[in-house]
């Protein structure tokens, strides 16, 4: 059945209130439901739209704070506090901006959401160098990642947040971008205490 078929035999009625936001509350869910919009639209950029943008050398910290610039608004109203730990002096890696931020970004609100509701909320971002590769590393005090779910966290729509709230989209998107950039991803958890996500990309020799 082409899908212009499948919608003609499935109408659909949109329907919405239009009421102007009574409370602060409205006016965080409107920017919480746009932050999401935002994440889902860079994601499927991401998948549609491969190596549209060329790679430049970057300094491995700029991108660092330009991602934590960039969530800024999530990290806040989540009560994280947040702890650098970048090394100076780190050599240059061959990247596009935009989905290494991207990538970042995805790892950074991942840690955020992760930490919601838990007694201590602590981010810590960090980078070294490792011979002829550098590692950007992600750490949150969340619960950790399930046994069940180690194996499948990075299988596009695998997802354990509510409907709305996960689009199970955002570690696909990170995979495939640090595989673009000839780099890996790990991560080590535990249980109560928390998962750190390692990013290992090469150095520009
Ligand atoms: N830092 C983390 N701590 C605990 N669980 C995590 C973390 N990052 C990812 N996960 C788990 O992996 C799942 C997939 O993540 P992701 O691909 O970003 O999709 P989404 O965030 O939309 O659910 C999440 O739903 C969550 O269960
Ligand atoms: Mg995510």
């Amino acid at each position: 059945m082409k899908i212009r078929d499948k919608f003609a035999a499935e109408p659909r009625t949109f329907s919405f209130e239009f009421s102007p936001p009574r409370t602060p509350d409205a006016v965080i869910r409107l920017f919480e439901t746009a932050e999401r919009l935002r994440g889902l639209a860079q994601s499927l950029l991401a998948f549609s739209r491969p190596a549209a943008e060329e790679a430049t050398s970057l300094d491995p910290n700029e991108v660092v704070e330009r991602a934590l610039d960039l969530c800024r608004y999530q990290t806040l109203k989540a009560g994280v506090r947040l702890e650098r730990a970048l090394a100076p002096g780190l050599p240059r890696i061959l990247g596009v901006p935009n989905q290494l931020e991207m990538a970042l970004i995805n790892l950074i609100v991942n840690a955020a959401q992760a930490m919601n509701e838990r007694p201590t909320r602590e981010l810590r971002l960090s980078t070294e160098a490792d011979g002829d590769m550098v590692k950007i590393r992600v750490a949150d005090t969340g619960p950790g990642i399930p046994p069940r779910l180690q194996a499948s966290i990075f299988e596009p729509f695998v997802t354990t947040k509510p409907e709305g709230q996960g689009t199970g989209l955002g570690l696909s998107t990170v995979l495939m971008v640090v595989e673009r950039h000839h780099g890996k991803i790990d991560f080590t958890t535990a249980p109560e205490r928390g998962t750190t996500f390692t990013l290992t990309l090469p150095a520009i020799r």
